[in-house]
């Protein structure tokens, strides 16, 4: 168990990007309710992630990490979650038939609500107003009233959280994620992409193997992971009163458990050190993700790992580099250098979204697909040259048909970004670039699968 820690010993630490709530009884009579609430989560399913990544780190296994920038509450209804679900699904097939490893598939769902941001006010026109800090906090609202932070909302928060997970639950084991429906996931949206036929093909290939392996007697009521999948659930611990509140020790080994979610991760702008950030997640038994930008320096990320990892637990610690498509190769390699020098082990996963925003020339902020791709392209070659293991991805997308991030084989312009820009904060993926991503991501995983096999030969 971490030294000199509690759930709330974050308090005494300098403590960023957090709202102040003017009211505080009422807020601590929410933290109160919250404590009292049962956890989302139980123990044995977030030590089940941290064994799923623990390969992951030796090189046997890929992460993939994706839902909404910022879920809200206008936006909360069971297509919305079913959509992302089934494009995550889509990926992770498509990942794992090219790579035949297995995918650890998380949701940037069911909690991810509090949001930092680059300025504590907006501007519009003369009036400026505090910041929209996402739906677990104030709204969104361009009003004076609308953004004072209302700690009521985070009762919300659990709830709609809660009721998430339970669709996530049922349908990731309840037949919808049976592998014999490969072909009923894609969306009937994303049909004008060429790689939705791509899709078809692939999904007639599964359903030609389950033919012959359920001729061999394999099939889903003899295997049971044919019929069902593991799926876990991750956000920013942003929001660190909520996050206390979910503590619990686990009545089998005595950790403490943060129980909003099964993998929690810091964000760039809480990652240094003194952070009451990393004081929270040092001293809960989940595995954590950890972003990794252009100023964080090798000696501080070292000594980062020593505070959040001291055993050096394989599975603990997921770092995820967000560096810009221009910056990562050189940005990067250091930092895995240096890890790879220490011994410690990581997942390496690559958000290829927050080092890439612009600003359109109509004012929307968007991230250009080439980019993006460029990034991911970026990470793959560090890793490459390195000799290490490229872990992961983490990205924001939707299985909505937004238009958000220009580009993509159905290319979206920047005159289209206004047609469905829905977003509460950053510029997300749309079905079809999501789908287009992972064959990319595939092929990318096939050429370091056959670089291996050439070096063990
Ligand atoms: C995010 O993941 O939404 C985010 C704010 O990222 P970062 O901390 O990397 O800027
Ligand atoms: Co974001």
């Amino acid at each position: 168990m971490a030294n000199n820690w509690n759930a709330n010993s974050w308090r005494g630490a300098e403590a960023r990007h957090l709202p102040t709530y003017p009211d505080a009884d009422r807020l601590h009579a929410v933290e109160q309710t919250l404590t009292s609430f049962p956890p989302l989560v139980f123990a044995g399913e977030a030590r089940a992630l941290k064994a799923d990544l623990a390969q992951v780190a030796a090189g046997k296994g890929f992460l993939l990490q994706g839902g909404d920038c910022a879920e809200s509450f206008a936006e909360f209804h069971p297509n919305n979650i079913r959509d992302t679900f089934r494009v995550l699904l889509q990926m992770a097939v498509v990942l794992t038939f090219a790579s035949k490893q297995p995918v650890v598939k998380v949701g940037r769902m069911a909690g991810q609500f509090a949001k930092p941001r680059s300025s504590p006010v907006e501007k519009i026109g003369d009036v400026e107003l505090p910041s929209y800090l996402g739906d677990n906090i104030n709204g969104i609202e361009f009003t004076a009233e609308s953004r004072i932070p209302d700690p009521e909302r985070m009762l919300r928060a659990y709830s709609q959280a809660a009721a998430t997970l339970n669709l996530l639950r049922a349908f990731s084991t309840g037949g919808y994620a049976n592998l014999r429906q490969v072909h009923q996931w894609t969306l009937e949206h994303i049909g004008k992409s060429p790689w939705a036929a791509k899709f078809g093909e692939m999904a007639d290939k599964i359903g030609e193997s389950l033919d012959f392996m359920e001729a061999c007697g394999v099939d889903p009521q003899t295997v049971p992971q044919l019929k069902g999948t593991s799926f876990y659930t991750s956000h920013e611990a942003l929001l660190l009163p909520y996050e206390e509140a979910m503590t619990r020790q686990d009545s089998l080994t005595g950790d403490w458990y943060d129980t909003s979610a099964h993998m929690l991760w810091i964000g760039d702008r809480t990652r240094f050190e003194g952070s009451a950030h990393v004081e929270y997640l040092r001293g809960v038994n989940n595995p954590i993700g950890m972003k990794c930008g252009p100023s964080l320096a090798p000696d501080a990320l070292l000594k980062m790992l020593d505070t959040l990892n001291p055993a050096r637990e394989a599975g603990r610690i997921t770092l995820i580099s967000r560096f810009g498509h221009d910056k990562v190769e050189a940005g990067l390699a250091p930092l895995v250098r240096a890890v790879k020098r220490e011994g410690h082990p990581v997942v390496w996963s690559c958000d290829p979204m927050h080092g890439n925003v612009i600003k359109a020339d109509n004012g929307y902020k968007t991230r250009p697909f080439d980019r993006i791709l460029s990034e991911v392209k970026g990470f793959f070659a560090v890793h490459r040259a390195e000799g290490t293991h490229a872990g992961g991805i983490h990205i924001e997308m939707t299985g909505q048909d937004v238009t958000e991030c220009t580009g993509g084989a159905v290319a979206i312009t920047q005159e289209a970004l206004a047609d469905r820009y829905h977003t509460h904060c950053d510029p997300r993926l749309n079905a079809a670039q999501s789908i287009e991503l992972a064959f990319l991501l595939a092929e990318m995983l096939n050429l370091e699968r056959s670089e291996k096999r050439a070096e063990a030969a």
